[in-house]
């Protein structure tokens, strides 16, 4: 992950705040908010290692509790456009405990949920967070394993975004960060380390607007072109039936499903 010290840094839905407190420890940035979905007491109880007293012992550190990404009545006491880089680690809605959730949101899937998640994350790094004068990046950092690989982060969240876009992502490597334990989203478990990718977006499009050593890092888009399923990221395929076999299989009609539903929800 390419962070530079004197960056100012906001980071989203930081279970245990032991990704926050590791950035802190080892990239020494300006300044860090760190935030969270759960109230202090929440996060508290849920786990029993956490990161707390470790930022609060800086007046350039910050947490937030209870921090929404996607409700802005959430975020009182944020400042607003301060930041450089704004980083959302393995995103993921919470488990509904209401049955008929799903029902309730116009029978919805979870993977339609966690696209519009990170939809409006992005939104609102532009509208809310990122300092238009700074390095305006915004880094969602995900892993090839379900859930993650079915939200088709590279292609379908540029959908309709108006004055962000996609840039490449980097490999994320957990051993950069000491400490760091990334958690289950409702329980006190850890995930256990899988290869991490952090796919980056920024307002600025133009790459020679940003340091030519964070661009240098990048690596392009994959599957993409006439012999590829870019939803799917499949192929090369080697004729127009081999590709059509593929567009019959279960996964890509499932795949297909899910896209068709994102699109038509952010239509809405
Ligand atoms: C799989 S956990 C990862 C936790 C942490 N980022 C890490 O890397 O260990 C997913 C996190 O996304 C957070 N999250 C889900 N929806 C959110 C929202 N609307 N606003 C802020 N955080 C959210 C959850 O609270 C949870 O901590």
């Amino acid at each position: 992950m390419f962070i530079k010290p004197n960056w100012r840094i906001l980071t989203i839905g930081d279970g245990d705040l032991s990704f926050s407190a590791s950035l802190w420890n080892n990239f020494k940035p300006e300044q860090l908010t760190a935030t969270v979905l759960d109230s202090q007491k929440t996060l508290e109880n849920k786990y029993q290692y956490h990161a707390i007293k470790q930022l609060q012992t800086d007046p350039n550190q910050t947490i937030l509790f209870s921090f929404d990404v996607t409700n802005p009545d959430s975020w009182s006491n944020l400042p607003e456009r301060s930041y450089d880089l704004v980083i959302f680690q393995f995103p993921l809605v919470p488990a509904f405990e209401d049955p008929e959730y799903f029902h309730k949101m116009g029978d919805i899937s979870v993977n339609t949920l966690n696209r519009l998640l990170l939809r409006k994350f992005l939104i609102h790094c532009t509208e809310y967070f990122l300092d238009p004068n700074g390095k305006q990046l915004c880094y969602i950092t995900s892993k090839d394993v379900k859930p993650y690989c079915e939200w088709n982060i590279e292609n379908s969240l540029n959908q309709d975004l108006k004055h962000i876009e996609y840039l490449g992502s980097m490999p994320f490597n957990i051993e950069d960060f000491p400490g760091y334990k990334v958690r289950n989203v409702d329980r006190d478990k850890h995930v256990k380390d899988t290869q991490g990718i952090s796919y980056v977006w920024s307002p600025k499009t133009d790459n020679t607007a940003h340091e030519s050593e964070f661009i240098e890092k990048l690596i392009a888009k994959s599957h993409q072109g006439e012999n590829y399923c870019e939803i799917c990221k499949a192929g090369p395929f080697v004729s127009a039936s081999d590709k059509l076999l593929h567009e019959q299989t279960k996964k890509h009609r499932l795949m297909q499903q899910y896209e068709d539903q994102y699109t038509r929800m952010i239509k809405e």
